[in-house]
């Protein structure tokens, strides 16, 4: 038993318990499943529950009007049809995000145009932003990336000098704020994921949320084969097609839902302590909370590792951190314009007229290349749902990595060699 050598070196562990499984869940889920179940209403179209828990969701969001969908990447496509986007106009999307944020653009026959981040915050810089705005730039997808919203002013303020249409995509922003406002009702419209993974979760889910009646309008048409609500059942005005959320979801979501608040508050303050906990060592660099930031959702705790200034590679580090018990990852191995679905433009029936002149090898984000090359690490936030001596775990866990950096340094370039 030797505490202080590495456990990946034959050393005891930091941590051997589990951190806190997710999701959660219990007898209130149980309870509406059921009802809904023998209620034999199990479509949104007739039964209560998603009806509620869009009512809910979209309140607790700062927003009039909440539309559940299967999931939060039709949701985005929605929102751009919604917002009157036409082929080949440009969205400018960050190019650190996961792939239906640049997806969802191309599905709606648009040309996703990849801005880079901000090193400090992870999120779109908005002078990236300006800088890549055209004559066809028609709408910006702001990520708040790992629950931290982003630079909304400073979008919002671009939007409407250029006439754009923001549509925040929120996918891991729940219960988080901006300068007190809830995310989600930032920008014109915004899209949340209810994806396993996700803070507040059905298996498969999403939501639009706005407070523009109009574009709430032209969503909830869009995700229902094109209805409106004057109209009859066999009555369809625009393209479009069933993108509704069922009545188990609803009933789930609903129980999730009164979970949130409480488990938001915990994540973010862990997250915080934690922060404050692994700033302190040697090329380490926690996200950095932006001032406006009233509420971090956490979805990802979120680091750089300097290497050269912490003294070993991140593969090493991360290898190291999970022998502790510690798991966690180096996050996206490629900024999405580096995707072979974008390098190869495989885009299927979308953009035949643009796709030709498109060259996405030209885009140039040093700062999303770096963190996915070499520097990101994250940590899933159902670890964040768990005590103070959780985050003391993970702390101990990276301060003893650094105590021995020169070993595990040694230890990877044999590794290496073989
Ligand atoms: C930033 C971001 N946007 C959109 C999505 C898409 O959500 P869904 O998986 O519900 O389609 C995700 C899901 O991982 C995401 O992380």
């Amino acid at each position: 038993m030797n505490p202080s050598k590495l456990a990946l070196l034959g050393g005891t562990p930091v941590r051997t318990q589990p951190f806190t499984a997710w999701p959660i869940f219990g007898k209130p889920e149980e309870k509406r499943l059921l009802r809904a179940l023998h209620s034999g209403k199990w479509g949104k179209l007739n039964g209560p529950e998603v009806a509620e828990f869009e009512r809910r969701f979209a309140v607790m969001h700062g927003c009039q009007h909440g539309i559940g969908v299967v999931n939060g990447t039709v949701s985005l496509r929605i929102a751009l049809l919604a917002a009157g986007i036409r082929a080949e106009d440009e969205v400018i999307v960050p190019t650190y995000t996961f792939f239906s944020t640049a997806s969802a653009v191309i599905e709606a026959n648009a040309v996703p145009v990849f801005v880079d981040i901000d090193l400090d915050t992870f999120n779109l810089d908005p002078k990236a932003v300006a800088a890549a705005i055209t004559p066809r730039t028609r709408a910006i997808i702001p990520v708040h990336f790992a629950g931290q919203p982003a630079d909304m002013r400073a979008i919002m303020a671009l939007a409407r000098k250029h006439k754009l249409v923001v549509i925040e995509d929120a996918a891991h922003a729940h219960g988080a704020s901006y300068r007190n406002q809830p995310a989600g009702s930032l920008g014109h419209m915004a899209s949340f994921s209810f994806q396993s993974s996700k803070n507040l979760t059905s298996g498969e889910g999403g939501i639009l949320t706005m407070n523009d009646d109009a574009l709430a309008a032209a969503c909830r048409s869009i995700h229902n084969c094109g209805r409106i609500p004057t109209g009859i059942w066999y009555e369809h005005h625009v393209i479009s097609g069933n993108y509704r959320l069922g009545e188990f979801q609803g009933a789930v979501l609903n129980a999730q839902l009164d979970r949130l608040e409480t488990q938001t508050k915990t994540r973010d303050r862990n997250g915080q302590y934690l922060a404050s906990r692994l700033a302190p060592l040697p090329g380490l660099h926690p996200q950095k909370r932006d001032a406006d930031c009233t509420r971090h959702s956490y979805h990802l705790f979120m680091l750089r590792l300097d290497s050269e200034k912490f003294g070993a590679p991140r593969a090493a580090v991360i290898k190291a951190l999970q022998a502790e018990g510690i798991p966690c990852s180096g996050g996206y191995g490629l900024s999405l314009h580096h995707q072979p679905l974008f390098r190869n433009k495989a885009f299927g029936p979308y953009l035949p007229q643009a796709s030709a002149k498109l060259n996405y090898l030209k885009t140039d984000c040093p700062n999303s290349d770096l963190i996915c090359r070499e520097q990101c690490l994250w940590l899933e936030q159902g670890f964040f749902l768990g005590t103070r001596a959780d985050m003391d775990d993970i702390a101990r866990a990276f301060e003893k990595v650094y105590a021995n950096r020169d070993g595990l340094k040694q230890w990877f370039k044999k590794k290496a060699a073989k």
